[in-house]
C-alpha cells in the first residue's frame, strides 16, 4: 500500500471512530495490557495491534534531530526523507490520540554541516514540524520556549565569529533554546469532567503555587539540560531531562491515563510517566539502547522489581548507534 492510500485508510478509521474520548471507564488504555509498553521497531510501521486508536492521553517526544552531529549524523539522505518520517509520526500521533488530547513534540532547528566547509545550512524543523502537524489535521494549541543554562552549549560557539572579528555581518548567536510545540487531537470535552470522582479529579489537581513559583505559567520554560556528564545512563542519547515530561503529564494527564513516547531513546518519558502513577508506551527504533532502557526504568533482571511490563522487538528494529557513529569517525579522519 503506498504511503498516500495508507494515510486515506488511517483517516477514514479516525473519521469513522469520531475520535475517542478516554476518560469514560469503557475507552482507558487497552483492558488487561500492562502499564508499561516498549517496542523495538520504526514507527512509521507501528499498527493498531501494538498501540490501539484513541488510546493515549498524551504523546511527549523528541524526534530525531536531523542529521545532527551529536545525534544520529548521517542517518537520512535528504530533508525529504526526513520530512516524511515527520509527517508518518504526526498521522501516527493522531490516530492513537484519544479526542482532544495533546502531542507535545520537542524539537529545534537544526545546523547541520554538509561537504567540507562553510559554516552549515540551517534546516527549519520547527516550522516544517508545525506544518506537518496542522496539515494532517490538529490544532497548533501553543509554542513553549525552553530555555537552558548560558554556559551549557551543546553546539559550537558560534559568537566566536563575531568575537575575532567584531564588524558588522559577523554575528551568528549561540543556541540554547529548543521549542516544546503543542499540538491538539481537536477540541477537548471538558464536560466530561463531570464524570470523573472526586478521589480521581483531586488525585491529579496541579500544584498551582509551584505553577506560579516555578513559572510553569509562562511560554518560556527555564530548565537545565542534561548534562553530558561521562559514565550517565543515557550517555551518548539526545535525552530531554525529566523536568519536560514531568510538567508535561501533570498538565495534560489525569493519573492512571496513558503517555506515549514514539521515539522513546533513553526512556525518559515513561520513567517520569511511572513515577506520576500514568501508564506509558514507547517506541524506539534502535536496538542498541535496549540496556539503557532497561537500567533506567530498572527494568533489568538483577533490580525488575516484578512490574507487569511488556518490551517486543517489531518490523524495523535495526543496530544504529555504533555503526553511524563509527562511519562519522571514518568519514572525519579521511576528510583531515
Ligand atoms: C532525540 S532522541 C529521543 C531522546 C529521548 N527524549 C530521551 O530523553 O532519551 C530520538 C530517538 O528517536 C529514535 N528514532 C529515530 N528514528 C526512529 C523511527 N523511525 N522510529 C522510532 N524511533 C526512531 C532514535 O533512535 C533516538 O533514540
Amino acid at each position: 500500500m503506498s504511503l498516500t492510500v495508507q494515510r486515506k485508510v488511517m483517516h477514514e478509521r479516525r473519521v469513522r471512530l469520531g475520535g475517542r474520548n478516554l476518560l469514560s471507564p469503557d475507552n482507558s488504555a487497552k483492558k488487561g495490557s500492562p502499564g508499561l509498553r516498549i517496542f523495538f521497531g520504526d514507527i512509521r510501521k507501528m499498527t493498531a495491534d501494538e498501540v490501539a486508536d484513541g488510546e493515549v492521553a498524551l504523546i511527549v517526544t523528541s524526534p530525531p534531530y536531523y542529521n545532527a552531529p551529536f545525534d544520529y549524523p548521517g542517518l537520512f539522505s535528504s530533508y525529504e526523507e526526513y520530512l516524511d518520517l515527520i509527517r508518518a509520526f504526526a498521522s501516527q500521533s493522531r490516530r492513537v490520540l484519544g479526542k482532544g488530547r495533546i502531542c507535545a513534540v520537542v524539537t529545534d532547528d537544526m545546523l547541520v554541516r554538509e561537504g567540507n566547509g562553510g559554516r552549515g545550512k540551517k534546516y527549519p524543523i520547527v516550522a516544517d514540524t508545525t506544518r506537518a502537524f496542522i496539515e494532517e489535521g490538529f490544532l497548533y494549541r501553543d509554542k513553549i520556549t525552553w530555555v537552558k543554562p548560558a554556559g551549557y552549549t551543546r553546539i559550537s560557539r558560534r559568537s566566536g565569529v563575531v568575537l575575532q572579528h567584531p564588524y558588522p555581518m559577523y554575528f551568528y548567536p549561540d543556541n540554547i533554546q529548543e521549542s516544546i510545540l503543542l499540538f491538539q487531537n481537536g477540541e477537548f470535552d471538558y464536560e466530561q469532567l463531570k464524570n470523573l470522582s472526586h478521589d480521581a479529579l483531586e488525585s491529579s489537581k496541579i500544584d498551582t503555587l509551584r505553577l506560579n513559583s516555578e513559572n510553569w505559567t509562562l511560554s518560556v520554560w527555564n530548565i537545565t539540560n542534561v548534562l553530558p556528564m561521562a559514565g550517565r545512563v543515557e550517555e551518548g542519547v539526545a535525552a530531554f531531562p525529566d523536568e519536560i515530561p514531568s510538567r508535561l503529564i501533570k498538565l495534560f494527564t489525569f493519573v492512571g491515563e496513558t503517555v506515549f513516547d514514539p521515539f522513546l531513546g533513553s526512556g525518559t518519558t515513561l520513567k517520569v510517566a511511572r513515577e506520576l502513577g500514568r501508564k506509558g508506551i514507547g517506541y524506539e527504533i534502535d536496538l542498541e539502547l535496549k540496556d539503557v532502557i532497561r537500567k533506567k526504568l530498572g527494568l533489568d533482571y538483577h533490580r525488575w522489581t516484578g512490574e507487569d511490563y511488556l518490551l517486543e522487538e517489531k518490523a524495523g528494529a535495526r543496530n544504529l548507534r555504533k555503526t553511524l557513529q563509527t562511519k562519522v569517525r571514518q568519514q572525519k579522519s579521511v576528510a583531515s
